[in-house]
């Protein structure tokens, strides 16, 4: 084997083991540089004879041709592993399971507010909603509570700024104040109907006010059965002879069937509210279950008192009817054993997600 079959030979081996573009790129310069072998060869072509140096130099274009032959293969090999290596490093494995978006879900307290519309709508009731920013007026005294009146120190509140001494604004304590305000806007819409526009008090002809009120509302008050903010649902039923006993009829519906249990039991305890009179705590009591046997209170109700009656707008004299006021809360945490309400409001995901 000559001089030149060698080179090329060498130029092989060198290339197949330079294993990164850098590492061929220097095996080049050895052979086809400036002080490359094969270029030091050419260099010599000088000093041969005419004869010589044409035999030399079409033997050295062919060793040279043979090598940047090589030195293409090679780069084209090495391109090609480069490749493979980063489809390798960015593999996608498509069998692997997708990753899950978070699926939401609506809040305890949700279900039940969307419930309870959903029962008492089967018995013809409207759903109304209002400011949870209320007046004095509203909040208090409209429904029978001067601002001397005991029962105000029951509510204890958070007042707002905005408002003057003598109409302070105040984070609603129920959502009684309901009553009033739809009872007003329905009373108006009445009145226009029939084409009265007195001032007086109204005792017309008149579609019954049949509504409930869910929403938040607002206390001084925080431990496991009390939150700051908290909701309750207002119920309302004024019309020519709207009784006590079709509160009972109401409500017993109501409970039965939100708690899907027609033995469930009630009661109507004797108590004091200054917008009912007479007034009654409801209890009810569950025949079966974890919670069977114990009487639990659910709602306060009454027999809406002549004056509220009237700041309504309405003659009391021709209409009377019934209210009641309950804990969605609560019943949310009775329907689904939760023992302490601050859960519902913490935001806790590993609570919440129970419900989805
Ligand atoms: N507003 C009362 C409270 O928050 C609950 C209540 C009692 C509402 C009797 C009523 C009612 O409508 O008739 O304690």
């Amino acid at each position: 084997m000559n001089d030149l079959d060698n080179l090329v030979q060498s130029a092989r081996a060198q290339f197949a083991q330079a294993t990164t573009p850098q590492a061929l790129e220097n095996a080049k310069a050895r052979f086809l540089g400036k002080q490359g072998a094969l270029t030091e060869r050419m260099k010599a072509l000088a000093t041969l004879a005419p004869d010589e140096r044409k035999a030399q130099g079409a033997a050295i274009n062919e060793a040279k041709a043979a090598i940047e032959a090589a030195l293409q293969a090679r780069r084209a090999e090495l391109a090609e592993a480069e490749l493979q290596r980063q489809l390798q490093a960015e593999a996608l494995d498509v069998t692997l399971p997708g990753r899950q978006r978070g699926q939401g879900g609506l809040h305890p307290v949700t279900l039940t507010l969307q419930r309870i519309e959903a029962i008492f709508g089967s018995m013809g009731f409207e759903v109304a909603d209002g400011p949870e920013i209320e007046t004095d007026w509203f909040n208090f005294t409209a429904l029978n509570t001067p601002a001397d009146h005991p029962a105000r120190s029951m509510h204890d509140t958070f007042y707002v700024e905005g408002g003057t001494p003598e109409a302070p604004l105040l984070l609603r304590t129920h959502t009684s104040p309901m009553q009033i305000r739809h009872a007003v806007q329905h009373v108006k819409r009445a009145r226009a109907a029939a084409g009265d526009t007195g001032q007086g008090l109204w005792a017309g002809e008149m579609p019954e006010i049949r509504v409930i009120a869910p929403g938040r509302t607002y206390r001084v008050d925080s431990d496991a059965t009390h939150s700051p903010m908290f909701h309750q649902c207002e119920g309302l039923w004024i019309g020519r002879d709207v009784s006590f006993k079709d509160l009972k009829v109401v409500f017993t519906a109501f409970c039965r069937a939100f708690f899907e249990d027609d033995e469930l039991e009630l009661r109507f305890r004797p108590s004091f509210f200054p917008f009912t009179e007479p007034s009654a705590e409801i209890d009810i009591r569950f025949t079966r279950g974890p919670l069977a046997g114990r009487w639990l209170e659910v709602a306060g109700s009454g027999q809406v008192h002549p004056n509220v009656v009237r700041n309504m707008g309405l003659d009391p004299e021709h209409f009377i009817g019934f209210a009641f006021g309950m804990g969605p809360d609560r019943l949310t945490m009775l329907r689904y054993g939760v023992g302490d309400l601050r859960l519902f409001f913490e935001g806790d995901l590993r609570f919440l997600a129970q419900f989805r």
